[in-house]
């Protein structure tokens, strides 16, 4: 890809982002892979809050996405793989963007930047865990560089997915 990637900036998610995250993730094609349905506010905050915990602790979390105008349209970044299934104890990389969003390389800026503060930590290596019908999903993954390790089973949605991998040399 030839482009230049567009302008995105990162925060640590603040106290209102999970507002601006409940509002920009209500619309049925992000939420397609997640449930199908807008989730409440109250997910929202727990899992703001719970970035909030990681960067404290890690350096790393799901960060808020913002443009050039600084408004936000999502969130990318790291965390702990949160389920007692999959990848446990690794570091998994993920994505949301609102819908309006969509199609013009903000995610990969964003996963770019991502994998170079992670590395920055010391992570070797980073998953990214992908519904196997998500193929914006999966483009990304493939724009990032990663390789399919395993197919898995949902136990949550008994659907197929993909896990694809990232090692993280140290520079
Ligand atoms: C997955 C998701 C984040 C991908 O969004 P996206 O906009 O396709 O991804 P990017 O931000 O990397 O943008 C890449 C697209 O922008 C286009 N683009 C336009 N201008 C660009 C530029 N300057 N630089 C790079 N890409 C550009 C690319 O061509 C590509 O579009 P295409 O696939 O139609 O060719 C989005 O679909 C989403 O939020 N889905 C719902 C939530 C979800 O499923 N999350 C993942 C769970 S695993």
């Amino acid at each position: 890809m030839n482009r230049a990637l567009p302008v995105v900036r990162l925060r640590v998610p603040t106290d209102e982002d999970a507002v601006a995250w409940h509002r920009v993730f209500d619309h049925p094609d992000v939420m397609e892979f997640h449930g199908g349905k807008s989730a409440d506010l109250s997910v929202y905050e727990e899992l703001t809050a719970r970035q909030r915990k990681h960067d404290a602790e890690l350096g790393f979390c799901l960060w808020t996405m913002l443009d050039a105008e600084d408004r936000v349209i999502g969130f990318t970044g790291a965390q702990p793989w949160p389920r007692e299934w999959g990848p446990k104890g690794e570091i998994e990389i993920g994505w949301r963007l609102g819908r309006e969003h969509w199609g013009r390389g903000y995610v990969t800026a964003a996963a770019q930047m991502t994998l170079e503060r992670v590395r920055a930590t010391g992570v070797g290596s980073v998953v990214a865990m992908v519904n196997a019908r998500n193929t914006r999903s999966i483009a990304v993954t493939q724009r990032l560089g990663m390789h399919l390790a395993e197919t898995f089973t949902s136990p949550e949605s008994d659907l197929l997915g993909y896990c694809y991998r990232l090692e993280l040399r140290q520079t």
